[in-house]
């Protein structure tokens, strides 16, 4: 009787379990995985078009002759124009991602790594939380105090975090052309100026010994071009439903990423930077800030360069083995920043 009973349920335990397996396979995205285009033969981005001949039309300050697929125009609400002016020469711009309710971090990375030197700038980059007319209010008290906040108009939320990129690119070419590099930075990192400087001018052979005569052969070329951070060189896309940088086959099809640097920290040489401002114009958007600036990095034929020296992770601190530091993720306590930081200034590395 109940072998009976239990045959007559096979099928339905049979159709179930396959069920089940597929949407399993369909969360673990096993399919989206089978499906995707090999990256080194398929891989194109739109716009799939001279797109490098346009760029050295407008880099040469002439007009392209299409018109641009993202124009990157933003309307500034708060907009620090004199930020950088007056100083040369001016060797670094910082430009912070942060958001309006940040306010405690942006107080103690004024204490910290910003406003350090006279010939290094910072700005904060911002959004917009409608409505909320208080927080707002306690911005433009900021910039009263201040005047270092960038403001740009639209919805400050994670998958904005490209505009927030861009519209720190635009303000920079904009505002703030004179400088020689920029950090582009969270505001929940660890950062040593004195080595960003180095490290900016160092490049590949970072942290060549003070002094030695690997540091003097590295002089760079005046204006060469530079993308430099902690690069994932063929990372693949996540295809499975739960992760928080999901990404179906409809908005990415292929196997891997092109070379991106992580959004963290990143050094840019003012060439590079009007190059990559320029090739975004004719990049279609990305939501990570990240992935969008490894594929207009791709298009724009800027190769990022990786150093061990951006830390994208978190990691425990022990002070020797920060020296060489430019940049450290996982300080999103204001007051670990101030310990950390203050003890590397004291020795000297920061
Ligand atoms: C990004 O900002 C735009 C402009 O404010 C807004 O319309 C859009 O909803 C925002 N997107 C997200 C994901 O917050």
């Amino acid at each position: 009787m109940a072998s009976r009973a239990f045959r007559w349920r096979r099928p339905y335990t049979v159709i179930l379990s396959a069920v089940g397996l597929l949407m399993l396979c369909d969360l673990f995205g096993v399919f989206r995985h089978m499906f995707e285009l090999d990256y080194d033969t398929h891989f194109t981005y739109p716009l799939d078009s001279e797109v490098n001949f346009y760029v050295n039309l407008m880099l040469s300050g002439q007009q392209s002759p299409v018109t641009p697929l993202e124009s990157h125009h933003f309307r500034y609400l708060i907009d620090p124009r004199e930020r950088c002016s007056g100083q040369r020469p001016l060797r670094l711009l910082i430009a912070i991602k942060s958001a309006p309710d940040h306010v405690e971090r942006r107080r103690v990375i004024r204490q910290t790594w910003a406003e350090l030197r006279t010939d290094v700038r910072h700005v904060f980059l911002l959004g917009t939380r409608a409505g909320d007319y208080e927080l707002q209010r306690t911005v433009r008290r900021e910039v009263e105090e201040y005047n270092d906040i960038v403001q740009a108009y639209f919805q400050d939320s994670y998958y904005n975090n490209t505009l927030k990129t861009m519209s720190g690119f635009r303000w920079a070419i904009e505002r703030c052309a004179d400088a020689e590099h920029t950090l582009f930075v969270d505001d929940d990192m660890y950062v040593s100026v004195p080595n960003v400087l180095r490290l900016a001018a160092q490049r590949a052979e970072y942290p060549a010994p003070e002094g030695g005569t690997a540091a003097a052969a590295a002089v760079p070329q005046p204006d060469s071009p530079l993308l430099v951070g902690y690069v994932f060189p063929a990372s693949s896309p996540h295809r499975h439903r739960f992760s928080k940088w999901f990404v179906p086959l409809q908005e990415y099809p292929f196997s891997r990423w092109p070379p991106y640097c992580t959004a963290g920290a990143y050094v840019v040489s003012r060439s590079a930077l009007r190059r990559l401002l320029y090739t975004s114009y004719y990049t279609k958007m990305f939501r990570f800030d990240d992935i969008y600036l490894g594929l207009v990095a791709q298009k724009a034929g800027v190769k990022p360069l990786h150093t061990d020296y951006i830390h994208f992770w978190e990691q425990t601190y022990s002070p020797d083995e920060f020296r060489h530091v430019v940049a450290a993720h996982g300080f999103h306590d204001p007051s670990r920043l101030l310990t950390v930081w203050s003890e590397q200034h004291k020795l000297g590395n920061a």
